[in-house]
């Protein structure tokens, strides 16, 4: 049995799902004029910019893509070429999104359709990246990445997470807040 190099990775695009189904669901609310707490959007974009972003697509871009590149998946014209791109989208949803609950909450009006349309463009580029990634991208690590190098990764992995300790359960802590907000 190989070290596994993507069970860590699997978990955390469980979290970062919890937070995207918040967000549609919340913006479907917004939408039929229920949902009006722009900072649900700002705290989001904060844990999708360093939850989604700096940790798991960091691990992913710095060190599990690198290791796939290293291993003779080319760079370019790739799967891997394919999902750094969506990553760059994703961060183009959350810029835009930023900006207009930014504005939402400063009191402008007429931000509500560029909110839902970034939210609901982001949510649905990560939940197209993350099956991809699931079903296709890390099984196929699994089966070629070798047995020598795999417990490099997962201490690399571990040393990230050093570095941003008590990021997973502050994230954690927010997404089951506004689970609960939700709920009631
Ligand atoms: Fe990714
Ligand atoms: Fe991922």
């Amino acid at each position: 049995m190989k070290t596994d190099i993507t069970q860590v990775m699997v978990d955390e695009h469980k979290l970062i799902l919890r937070m995207i189904t918040l967000v549609e669901k919340n913006t479907e609310l917004m939408e039929q004029g229920g949902f009006r707490d722009w900072q649900f959007y700002l705290d989001a974009v904060e844990f999708i910019r360093n939850y989604a972003d700096r940790f798991h697509h960091a691990k992913e871009e710095d060190l599990l893509f690198s290791a796939l590149v290293a291993n003779g998946m080319p760079a370019k014209q790739s799967p891997i070429e394919a999902m750094l791109m969506e990553h760059d989208q994703g961060r183009s949803f959350v810029r835009n999104m930023e900006e207009a609950a930014q504005k939402a909450l400063s009191g402008e009006i007429g931000q509500i359709p560029g909110i839902a349309e970034n939210a609901k463009g982001y949510a649905a580029l990560l939940r197209g990246h993350i099956d991809k990634e699931d079903k296709i991208l890390y099984p196929l690590a699994e089966r070629v990445l070798p047995e020598e190098g795999r417990d490099l990764l997962v201490a690399a992995y571990a040393e990230v997470g050093e570095r941003m300790s008590g990021l997973e359960e502050r994230y954690r802590e927010r997404v089951e807040r506004y689970e609960r907000q939700l709920a009631a």
